[in-house]
C-alpha cells in the first residue's frame, strides 16, 4: 500500500513547534505525571495487593504503554491537527476510511469525563494546601488526621468549592493557550516534586516501617490476584501515561520532524514509572508503621503524608509545598485532559479559544458535581459496579458515581482508544509511514511493530475478555 504522503510534503503544524526536544518530553512528563502517580498508584495497589498487581503493572507500562506512546506520537506527528480530524485525515490517507474519527471522538469524551473527577482530587488538593499551612498536621495523630480527611470531604460545601476552583484554573490557563507559561510550570514542578519525594522517602526510610513497604509492594502474591485487578493495572497503565484518548497524539502534532520518537518515549515512560514507584515507597513503610490499611482507597495519600509531615521539623512548610506541587502536576494534566475537547470544540463549532475552553470546563464542572457529591450528599446513590468499601477485600457494595465513571473510562474506554490507536498504527498504516516516522527500519522498529502489532492487541483483549468472563464463557461452551 503506499502512502500519499511522501517525506518532502509533510504537513506543517498549526500550532508552531516545541521549543526543542527536551521541552516536548518535559510536556509530556507533565502530562503524565499527575494524580495518577501519587494519589492513584499507591491506593489501587494497596486495593489489589500489592506486589502481584504492581508487577502486572510494570509489564503493562512496558509491553502495551511503550508501544501506544510511540504510535500516539507517530500518528499525531504525522496528522498535525486535533485528534479527531487526525484520525479522519490519516484514516483516509493510509487506510481508505475516515471512520477512524471516531476513535479521536471516544478520546475527546473520555478526556471529559476523566477531568469531571480528576478535578474534584485535585480539588482536595487544593485544600490540602490550605489545611497544611494552617498546620491542621502538626504532630496529629493518624486518627486525628483520618478524621479530618472525612470531615473534608464529607462536607459537599467545601469539596464543591475546590472542584470550582480548579476547574476555574484549568479553564483559565485553556484559554489563555499559555504553553510558553507551562513550559516554564512543568521545568520546575517536575524536578521539584521529585527532590520533595526523595525527602519524603528519606523519612520513611527512618521512620517507617521501610522492610514492610518493600515487601508489601515488591512480592507478589499471585493469590491476590484476580482479572479485574489486571484489567485495572492495565487500565492504570494507559491512564498514568496519559494513553489511550488523544493527548499524547495532540502533543505530538507541535513535534520536530527532527525528535526521535522512541528516545522520547522511553524517557517519559521511566520518569512515570520511577516518580509513582516512589511515591509507593513513601506511602506503604508510612502505612504500615502507622497501622493504617492499604486498602482503604481513594483517602491513602491524604492520611498517610499529611501524618508524616506532622511529624516532621518544619512539617507544615513542606506539606504546604508538596500539596502545591500537587496541585501544579494535576494542573498540568488536567490541561492535556481538556485539549482535545477544547481543539475539538474551536474547529468544528467555529469558536475562539477562550469561548471553548469555557464551554467544556462548564460542561465538565457540571458532571464533576456527581464526583464531587460521591462523598458525601449522594454517597449512598450507588449502581453497576461493585466496590469495596471497608478495605477487607470483600465486594461488599455497588459504586458511587465516581467510583463508576472512573472505572469506565479508566478500565474500559482507555484500552479500548489505545487498542485501536495500535491497531491503526501497526495494521493500516503502511510500514512505510511508520518506519519513517520512527526514523527507519531499524532493530527498534522491528520491536516497536512486533509489539503493536500482536503482542500489545492481543493482551489487550485477552485481558478484557478474561475481566469481564468472555473467554470463560467461550471455553465452557466449547469444553
Ligand atoms: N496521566 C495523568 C496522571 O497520571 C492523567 C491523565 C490521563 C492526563 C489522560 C492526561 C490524559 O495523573
Amino acid at each position: 500500500m503506499p502512502s500519499n504522503q511522501s517525506g518532502d510534503a509533510k504537513r506543517t503544524s498549526l500550532h508552531g513547534f516545541w521549543s526543542s526536544r527536551m521541552v516536548f518530553i518535559l510536556a509530556v512528563t507533565g502530562s503524565a505525571v499527575g494524580l495518577g502517580n501519587i494519589w492513584k498508584f499507591p491506593y489501587i495497589a494497596g486495593q489489589n495487593g500489592g506486589g502481584a498487581f504492581v508487577l502486572v503493572y510494570l509489564f503493562c507500562v512496558v509491553l502495551i504503554g511503550m508501544p501506544v506512546m510511540m504510535s500516539e506520537i507517530l500518528i499525531g506527528r504525522r496528522g498535525r491537527r486535533n485528534p479527531v480530524t487526525t484520525m479522519a485525515l490519516l484514516g483516509e490517507e493510509e487506510g481508505g476510511s475516515r471512520h477512524w474519527q471516531w476513535v479521536g471522538g471516544m478520546g475527546v469524551l473520555a478526556g471529559i469525563l476523566i477531568l469531571s473527577y480528576y478535578s474534584v482530587i485535585a480539588g482536595w488538593t487544593l485544600g490540602y494546601i490550605v489545611k497544611s499551612a494552617a498546620g491542621a498536621f502538626t504532630g496529629a495523630s493518624a486518627e486525628l488526621i483520618g478524621a479530618e480527611f472525612g470531615a473534608f470531604v464529607g462536607d459537599w460545601r467545601q469539596v464543591v468549592l475546590v472542584h470550582s476552583l480548579f476547574m476555574g484554573l484549568t479553564v483559565f490557563v485553556v484559554a489563555r493557550g499559555v504553553e510558553r507559561g507551562l513550559e516554564q510550570a512543568v521545568k520546575i514542578m517536575v524536578p521539584a516534586l521529585l527532590l520533595l519525594l526523595l525527602i519524603l522517602l528519606g523519612y520513611s526510610m527512618t521512620s517507617g516501617h521501610f522492610g514492610e513497604g518493600v515487601a508489601f509492594m515488591f512480592t507478589p502474591d499471585f493469590s491476590k490476584l484476580t482479572w479485574n485487578s489486571v484489567l485495572v493495572a492495565l487500565g492504570h497503565a494507559f491512564f498514568t501515561l496519559s494513553l489511550g484518548m488523544g493527548a499524547i497524539m495532540a502533543y505530538g502534532a507541535y513535534l520536530s520532524d527532527e525528535t526521535s520518537i522512541t528516545e522520547s518515549s522511553i524517557a517519559v515512560v521511566i520518569a512515570d514509572t520511577f516518580i509513582a514507584l516512589l511515591a509507593g515507597l513513601v506511602i506503604f513503610p508510612l502505612v504500615f508503621a502507622n497501622g493504617l490499611n492499604p486498602a482503604s482507597g481513594p483517602g491513602l495519600v491524604f492520611q498517610t503524608l499529611p501524618l508524616a509531615f506532622g511529624q516532621m521539623p518544619g512539617g507544615a512548610f513542606f506539606s504546604t509545598i508538596f500539596f502545591i506541587l500537587l496541585s501544579f502536576a494535576a494542573w498540568t494534566s488536567a490541561l492535556g485532559l481538556m485539549e482535545p475537547a477544547v481543539a475539538w470544540v474551536v474547529e468544528h463549532l467555529n469558536r475562539t479559544r477562550a469561548q471553548a475552553a469555557v464551554m467544556i470546563g462548564s460542561l465538565i464542572w457540571a458532571i464533576g458535581l456527581g464526583s464531587a457529591l460521591s462523598t458525601n450528599v449522594l454517597s449512598n446513590f450507588r449502581f453497576l459496579i461493585n466496590v469495596d468499601t471497608n478495605g477487607d477485600g470483600i465486594m461488599d457494595a455497588k459504586g458511587t458515581i465516581f467510583d463508576n465513571i472512573d472505572y469506565l473510562t479508566s478500565n474500559i474506554m482507555l484500552p479500548l482508544g489505545g487498542l485501536l490507536i495500535v491497531v491503526f498504527a501497526g495494521w493500516v498504516m503502511c510500514r512505510n509511514s511508520t518506519a519513517d516516522e520512527l526514523g527507519g527500519a531499524g532493530a527498534s522498529f522491528k520491536i516497536w511493530r512486533f509489539l503493536a502489532r500482536y503482542l500489545a492487541p492481543m493482551g489487550i483483549l485477552f485481558v478484557f475478555m478474561k475481566a469481564i468472563g468472555i473467554l470463560d464463557w467461550i471455553v465452557a461452551l466449547f469444553g
